[in-house]
């Protein structure tokens, strides 16, 4: 087995959520339904469909809700069971057979870099696949399983960026990157978190997915609080690109499939939709409302 094959994901889902507030007081902004699924549960789905079983939630405030949707319902697959419910059964069973899922506390929310760094017991000395827990890629657009091969090939450490409209790019991690993109991968030689239009090296965007390797937890513990007084992954990312003996450099897969950020409010209506419209139970309905909808606004 390679040195750099990947069996465990992270997914953090320790953020305060605050775009989402009120709805986020009481849940955190992953357990929100697109149509009938929590946000998480596509998440998990995505990392079990690359061959990822073991999954190391990072849970902050508010984590019971997502560790009772990963659990035994016992009192309601008994009464699904005795009404012969076999298909409201499946659903209920499925999330609970999904994955192995561990938990960790982050306690204070102090940036992702913080969520990060409390996964180091549990993975210890190998590589992960690290999945933004509001962040949902369209399971007809894979992306995972390139990353995890490319990992796997060169060692080095892998991050999805996606290309943005210039004024968007002050909302996301931007890359400084070298050469052309070959077959969709680019060298990554610098970062910059939330840079300003008209100082933004490039147009592309870090998005959600990573696969890094072990070393990234010695230098989170040295990267000192950023932008925002947090902890940045994009910092220790930084510094892995610039110091590739020590890390691993860092390579870029440049996605252009349909991606959601579910914890920003607009995104998440435009991905309810995208999903909805090609569902077999409501697809069909659902367009046929949009048409008449468009006429009326
Ligand atoms: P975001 O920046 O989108 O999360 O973090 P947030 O801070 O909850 O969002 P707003 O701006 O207040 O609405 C990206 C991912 O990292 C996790 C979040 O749960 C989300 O999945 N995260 C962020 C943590 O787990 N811990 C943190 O301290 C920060």
């Amino acid at each position: 087995m390679s040195q750099f094959k990947v069996t465990k994901a992270v997914i953090p889902v320790a953020g305060l959520g605050t775009r989402f507030l009120p709805a986020t007081k009481a849940m955190p902004k992953e357990m929100l339904p697109l149509i009938d699924k929590p946000v998480i549960q596509y998440v998990v789905e995505e990392a079990v469909s690359a061959g990822l079983q073991d999954v190391l939630m990072v849970t902050g405030r508010n984590k019971n809700t997502l560790e009772n949707h990963f659990d035994r319902v016992a009192e309601l697959e008994a009464n699904l069971e005795r009404k012969g419910d076999h298909d409201r059964l499946a659903k209920v069973m499925a999330s609970t057979d999904l994955a192995n899922i561990h938990y960790v506390r982050q306690g204070d929310p102090r940036g992702l870099g913080h969520a990060v760094l409390k996964a180091k017991a549990h993975i210890a000395e190998h590589s992960f696949a690290l999945l933004l827990g509001d962040d949902v890629m369209d399971a007809r657009d894979p992306l995972l399983t390139k990353m995890l091969e490319l990992h796997e090939s060169t060692g080095e450490n892998v991050i999805a960026l996606m290309e943005v409209d210039p004024s968007q790019i002050h909302l996301y991690g931007c890359a400084v990157t070298q050469g052309e993109v070959v077959d969709g991968v680019v060298r990554v030689t610098s970062l910059v978190e939330k840079p300003k239009t008209e100082e933004a090296p490039s147009n592309l965007a870090i998005i959600g997915r990573y696969v890094l390797r072990p070393e990234i937890f010695d230098i989170l513990e040295e990267t000192a609080p950023g932008r925002g007084g947090e902890i940045q992954l994009t910092d220790a990312l930084m510094t892995a690109a610039q110091n590739p003996d020590r890390a691993g450099g860092v390579l870029g897969v440049v996605f252009k499939g349909r991606r959601y950020d579910t914890g920003d409010k607009l995104d998440f209506i435009k991905a309810t939709l995208r999903i909805a419209v090609d569902r077999e139970d409501i697809g069909q309905d659902l367009r046929q409302w949009l048409h008449e909808f468009n006429n009326e606004i």
